[in-house]
């Protein structure tokens, strides 16, 4: 069968419309002589004719032509067939195995790899399979060519060639006048398109190639938008065109010495025709220009150039790989609004690090993130996402770290509104510098808004008096509503002092929910303890010791007491040589030396705070 498959070594333009494919042996010396005229064929009809090489060793005459059949295929498997091949035809080549070896090592394979893989015949039943399908087209003698399907008989087979080429090309290319010389048929062949740069005027064109309906459901891993950014910014991209339509582009992308090949489209109009892959050249060159060492391409399912074509340009697929693809929440147009807030990404896993803390943890996640993340469903169980939160608790327990967490599950961007660099130098300021930040947070599509300290903004009005603070808590109680009607965002408020804020504030409807975020309990506190002792080198600790120990502690005080204990052992070692490994001794000192920042009526307070201001199902810890 002469239809080229895939197992085919392909040379010259893969989608040329003339294919002349040869059964050849490299020990038969009119194969030698053949494979000039075959070189000169192909410099003469560059964008017409590829050239298929198939094996047919006559191992009863040639010794060496099935080894040396089996060294091309080798060769081939380190992306080098065609070099091999014009080593081999050369007329004084010797084909055993040193010399095969020699070939190999002049052509920089890996030839431990080649002398395994020729004496190990593993090509073998490749070879085979030529062979057989010579058989079943009928070759009798090599070389043996055809042209576009049809045979070429003759001793000299090469006289033939020209004309059925030539034929061939008529064939293809509609009505070519009269006999002309092959220089002339290049020459008509060459003039029906060419490739170019990519010029500002071709947007246009270029875009309605681009936006044809994809047939894939999955969208182009570059699509429209990529395309426009990266032909406006200059990229490498290409055009062929026919006359004055456009037939085809080709777009890359840089970066340092790597490149990738964003989109090879042609119209449906110009398939098989080597545009493709002419573009592709084209393109190479002028990354290659630009300083790009490797070119990436990645095709999607309905590429209009295929596999072949980069394999045959010498690009190696990387079979098995599969595209991940993260879409970064925070766009282009929010960026710049994030950055004006001081906003940003908190990194994936901070709410994992929150040690202990089990309750609250579960309460904010079953109660909070969960409706968030699952919009779809809370919606269709007639479940109203959280809007806007308040964490209170005594300081340091960690509501700051809870808010990057819910932030960080999200994926949402996290800003946040600090009320004393809001101030500025009057309430009134403060007042309007909070309408602006909320007028620029609503610019964003996602967010989680957090305000530590929010008893400064939102304190509790004196009844018949008018002040400029009172003015900032009503301008935050008018500012909260048109927040809640957007939808993926969340408002996080923070304080210490629950009670220092105006009733109003708190009301249903602002607030879902107010959670306390207590003191950690002694399971909580082994958590944090572990967390923090991690980093730490530290033989066998009585936890039991610790843990009661830093009774009254905050995660803070736990954090702190930690590193004064890492501080001691680095002294130490550092001055006396002692050991390295912190003891409980250590850790107990250390908490020694820490400042509680609980105390038994701080949390009688909280414990208080609770039963009057908690809305959610407390989850109290006991210290
Ligand atoms: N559950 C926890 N596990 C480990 N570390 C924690 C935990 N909670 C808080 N921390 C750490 O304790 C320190 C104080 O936490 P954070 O700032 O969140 O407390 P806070 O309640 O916001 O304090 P403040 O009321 O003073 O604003 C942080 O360094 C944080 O990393
Ligand atoms: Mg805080």
């Amino acid at each position: 069968m002469t239809k080229v498959t895939a197992d085919d070594h392909v040379r010259g333009r893969v989608y040329a419309p003339v294919t002349v494919l040869e059964y050849g042996d490299y020990e038969c010396p009119y194969c030698r002589g053949a494979a000039r005229d075959v070189a000169e064929m192909l410099a003469r009809y560059p964008d017409t004719v590829r050239f298929v090489f198939r094996n047919f060793p006559i191992t009863q005459l040639h010794p060496h032509a099935e080894q040396a059949a089996e060294a091309a295929e080798a060769a081939g498997a380190q992306w080098k067939f065609w070099e091999m091949y014009e080593l081999l035809l050369q007329p004084a080549s010797r084909l055993d195995l040193d010399s095969l070896l020699d070939c190999a090592a002049a052509l920089d394979l890996d030839v431990g790899r080649f002398r395994d893989e020729v004496t190990g015949h593993a090509y073998l039943p490749k070879i085979e399979r030529d062979v057989h399908e010579g058989i079943e087209d009928g070759v009798n003698a090599t070389p043996k060519f055809y042209v576009n399907g049809e045979r070429i008989d003759g001793k000299v087979p090469l006289e033939g060639l020209e004309d059925t080429i030539r034929a061939a090309v008529r064939a293809v290319s509609g009505s070519l006048p009269g006999a002309r010389a092959a220089g002339r048929v290049r020459h008509w062949c060459m003039a029906m398109w060419r490739v170019r740069d990519f010029h500002a005027d071709d947007l246009d064109a270029a875009v309605r190639l681009w936006d044809k309906p994809e047939a894939s459901s999955e969208a182009p891993a570059f699509g429209l938008s990529d395309l426009i950014a990266a032909v406006r910014s200059h990229q490498p991209a290409v055009v062929a065109v026919v006359g004055e339509e456009l037939a085809g582009t080709a777009v890359a992308t840089v970066s340092g010495d790597r490149a990738w090949v964003m989109r090879i489209s042609l119209g449906a109009a110009w398939r098989h025709r080597g545009i493709g892959s002419a573009m592709l050249g084209e393109l190479e060159r002028r990354l290659v220009a630009a300083g790009v060492h490797r070119i990436q391409c990645l095709l999607d399912g309905d590429s209009e150039i295929g596999p072949l074509a980069l394999e045959h340009s010498g690009y190696r697929a990387h079979r098995g790989m599969v595209l991940y693809e993260r879409v970064e929440p925070v766009g282009p147009a929010s960026a710049g609004v994030l950055g004006q807030l001081g906003g940003r990404m908190v990194r994936a896993g901070a709410w994992d690090q929150l040690g202990g803390m089990v309750r609250e943890k579960e309460l904010i996640e079953r109660r909070v993130i969960l409706p968030l993340a699952q919009p779809q469903l809370a919606e269709r169980l007639g479940l109203v996402p959280p809007r806007a939160i308040v964490l209170f608790g005594p300081p340091g327990t960690g509501k700051t770290t809870f808010a990057k967490g819910v932030a960080s599950r999200l994926g949402w961007p996290f800003v946040e509104l600090f009320p004393s660099r809001l101030a500025g130098e009057s309430p009134a300021g403060l007042a309007a510098a909070l309408r602006e930040s909320f007028a620029l947070v609503a610019e964003l599509d996602k967010v989680v808004l957090f305000i530590d300290e929010v008893e400064e903004i939102a304190g509790s009005r004196q009844p018949r008096t008018v002040s400029a603070a009172q003015g900032v808590t009503n301008e935050m109680l008018k500012l909260i509503p048109p927040f809640r009607e957007q939808e993926e965002r969340l408002l996080i408020c923070a304080t210490n002092s629950v009670r220092a804020l105006d009733s109003a504030f708190l009301r249903h409807g602002r607030f879902d929910y107010v959670i306390p975020i207590g003191p950690p309990d002694r399971a909580a506190r082994e958590a944090i303890w572990d967390r923090y002792l991690a980093a730490l080198p530290h033989g066998e600790l009585e936890m039991t010791a610790i843990v009661e120990e830093s009774r009254l502690f905050t995660p803070a005080d736990i954090e702190f007491a930690a590193r004064r204990a890492a501080q001691l052992v680095f002294e130490r070692v550092l001055f006396e040589h002692g050991h390295e490994e912190a003891s409980t001794g250590d850790i107990v000192h250390a908490i020694s030396q820490t400042r509680r920042t609980l105390t038994p009526q701080v949390v009688a307070e909280f414990e208080q705070d609770i039963t009057d201001y908690a809305r959610v199902l407390a989850c109290r810890s006991t210290p």
